[in-house]
Order: C-alpha cells, then structure tokens, then sequence
C-alpha cells in the first residue's frame, strides 16, 4: 500500500511518500480502506526528534495519522458488530502505525460506525480529539448548571468541548486571543471568552470554574450514563 510516513525523526521535510505491504488485522481489528485522516499534535510529537519525558518508541518506517473515517475492508478474528463494506470512523492505536495510507488497521472496540449525515472528511476530524474531550468533561462529573473552564476553545479539542458543554447542559467560559476564535467560541456557546493572551486567565477565572474530580471507574458509568455513543467508551 501507499503511504506518508517518515523514515526518521525531525521536522516535516521528513515526511516522505512510502510503499509498505499491506497490513492484516489481528484479533478484534479491523482493516479501513482509509477515505480521511487528520493532524493533531499527536503527529507532531510522534514526528518530532526531542526524546521527551513521554514520548513512545515507535517502529520506523513510522506513518502518522490518529483518525480515520473511511470502509472495512478487512475484520480480524473476534470482532463484532461490523463487516467487511460498513462506513467507520475512529481512532488508530497511538502506539502502533497511522491512518495517513490507503489501509490502516484499527481495534474494532475504538470505532463507531460513521453517521450519514458526517462526510469522511468530517468524522476524521472528530474521533481523538472529541474523546480528549468528552473524557475531560467525563472526569470532572459537572452536574448540569456548573461552570467549565475550557483553554483555548477555539482548538481542535477546546471547540468540541464547547458543544458537548452546552448539550450537556454547563456554562462555558472558554478563553481564546484571536477575533476569530473569540467569534467562534461565542457561536459554540460560551457564556464569557477570557483572552488568553492579555489576561491573567488564572486569576479572571478563579472563582468562576467549578472543579470535580472522579475515579476512571466512576467517569466511564457517567458516559454510559449519558452518552448515546457507547462504542466511544471501550470500559
Ligand atoms: N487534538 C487532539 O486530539 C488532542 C488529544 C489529546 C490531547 N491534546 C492536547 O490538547 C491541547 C490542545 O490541542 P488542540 O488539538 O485543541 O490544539 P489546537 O487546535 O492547535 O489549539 C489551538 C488553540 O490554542 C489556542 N492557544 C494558543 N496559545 C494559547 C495559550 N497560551 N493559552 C490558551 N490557549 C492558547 C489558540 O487560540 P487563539 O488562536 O484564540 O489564541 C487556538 O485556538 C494540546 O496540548 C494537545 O497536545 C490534543
């Protein structure tokens, strides 16, 4: 298969186009004819050539790309409830090769079946960083009415915790420095937007967010509870 990947750390003049042999899916895997992935700072990281204190060692020829949205084409042994022709998306292992090729292969218990109304393109912007952000909220319990600090709520995580706060009910003030951003995170919702790059973010806010901490155990009940995506909730 064809992908885009790197052969050594550094900075993106390192991503260069591979031909690698096409993956199979192992136990609950399965294989996506890729339609659709995305960049996070995850790619970054995992590109860059800073050891770090958390950086994962990672196989090189390493292809990047933690979404994908795109077709089963492939199921390993144990997977239920999907089949070979069905629309997923979702994200692929952090630990194990990307979606940024024609095949990836993906742990069927991180997928969901893609809605019609999202186009590929769309749902591959939404599996790593919307779980980064229904789990945030997930671990901080907020009871319907309490008040969620969400930085940078213009980002790629901070705009979907915009909406999961309102739908589940919360006052968001969201901090954000760009006329743009600002714009954006009033349209999501936010009740107050903080710039982050003028004022003490800390010290506007204090008092205003409530904070709520939970176990894991306890986090994954509150999205049983109150998701309508299960298959988000792999526990
Ligand atoms: N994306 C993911 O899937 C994911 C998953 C796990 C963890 N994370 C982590 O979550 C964080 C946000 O990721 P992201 O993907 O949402 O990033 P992003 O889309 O690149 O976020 C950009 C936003 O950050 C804001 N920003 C810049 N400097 C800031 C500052 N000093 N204080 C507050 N906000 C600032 C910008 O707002 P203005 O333009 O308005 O200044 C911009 O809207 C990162 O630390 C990332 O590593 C992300």
């Amino acid at each position: 298969m064809k992908a885009i990947g790197i052969h050594r750390h550094g900075d993106a003049s390192q991503l260069v186009p591979l031909e690698l042999p096409d993956p199979a899916p192992g136990p609950h895997q399965v294989r996506v004819r890729v339609i659709a992935s995305s960049i996070n700072p995850a790619d970054v990281r995992a590109r860059s050539p800073s050891p770090g204190p958390r950086r994962i060692e990672r196989q090189l020829p390493l292809v990047l790309g933690y979404d994908v949205s795109g077709v089963v084409d492939a199921v390993g042994p144990g997977v239920e409830g999907f089949a070979v022709g069905d629309e997923v998306f979702g994200s692929p292992s952090l630990f194990g090769q990307g979606a940024n090729a024609e095949l990836a292969v993906v742990d069927s218990r991180t997928i969901a079946r893609k809605p019609p109304a999202l186009s590929h393109e769309e749902a591959a912007c939404l599996s790593l960083a919307g779980v980064t952000a229904w789990e945030c909220l997930a671990r901080a319990q907020p009871a319907a009415g309490a008040t969620a600090l969400i930085t940078a709520g213009a980002g790629g995580v901070g705009h979907l915790m915009l909406q999961l706060a309102r739908h589940l009910g919360l006052r968001a003030v969201a901090t954000a420095s760009r006329p743009a951003s600002t714009a954006l995170c009033r349209e999501l919702g936010a009740a107050v937007v903080l710039d982050h790059a003028t004022q003490d973010v800390g010290q506007a806010s204090a008092g205003r967010a409530s904070r709520r901490r939970s176990t894991t155990p306890a986090a994954a009940r509150w999205i049983r509870r109150s998701t309508r995506w299960p298959r988000w909730a792999p526990w």
